[in-house]
């Protein structure tokens, strides 16, 4: 399967969710390549401060380097693909051959109005890429507010598939990040690992 994490909205989560998300499948025991096709190469800098993860990492930071679904997705189960905060030619390359493009979303509504226009593209992908399925994820939600449920009922009227699972706004995913590590191994008992989980297991 290959997800992409995409929001033009910049520093929603969209790296530390495909980081995360490439390490659990990882754990689960499938094959990842997770795709850096940020400009900025954000993936690639977590990446290079172990560099002993149980999975390989490409960057392709072009349309044309990103190549077609057969090439990228050949003898992997998953491609996890980490996009910019930008909805060009790179971004609707990426939706062109995704099945499942994951939009996190911060509960403010800032966030919410900024992300309109990454979601405005899905009708004219799916047109070319049936297989495509989008999903909203709530995403850096502050633990013991109201804004979490709030921002969920507002996004219902948006008449998009919205995960089940929450990512909160927890340290453990900066620290981390920091230590070129996802939450299951720098804290796996943690609250963070266990969000990460539960995202993992309703995606499969
Ligand atoms: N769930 C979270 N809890 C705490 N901090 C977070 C969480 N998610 C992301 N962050 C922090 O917020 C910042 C932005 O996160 P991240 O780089 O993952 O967002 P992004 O959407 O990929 O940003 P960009 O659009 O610039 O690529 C980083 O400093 C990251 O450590
Ligand atoms: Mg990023």
């Amino acid at each position: 399967m290959i997800i992409s994490l995409v929001n033009q909205k910049g520093g929603v989560g969209k790296t530390t969710i495909a980081v995360n998300l490439a390490n659990s499948l990882s754990e689960k025991g499938y094959s990842v390549v997770l795709v850096d096709a940020d400009p900025q190469g954000s993936v690639l800098q977590w990446q290079s401060i172990l560099n002993n993860h149980p999975f390989d990492v490409k960057h392709c930071p072009s349309a044309s380097l990103l190549g077609d679904r057969k090439s990228l997705a050949k003898k992997t189960d998953h491609v996890i693909i980490d996009a910019p905060p930008a909805i060009g030619e790179i971004t609707q390359a990426i939706l062109a051959i995704s099945d499942l493009a994951i939009v996190p979303i911060a509960p403010s509504p800032l966030d919410i109005w900024s992300s309109k226009e990454t979601i405005s593209l899905f009708p004219e992908t799916r047109k070319r890429n049936h297989r495509m399925e989008a999903k909203l994820l709530i995403c850096r939600k502050i633990v013991g507010t109201r804004v979490g449920k709030e921002a969920r009922e507002a996004l219902e009227t948006y008449g998009m598939a919205l995960f089940e699972s929450e990512i909160s706004q927890r340290v453990a995913f900066v620290e981390a990040m920091i230590s070129g590590q996802s939450v299951l191994t720098y804290a796996p008992n943690s609250e963070a690992a266990r969000e990460i989980r539960r995202l993992s297991k309703e995606i499969i």
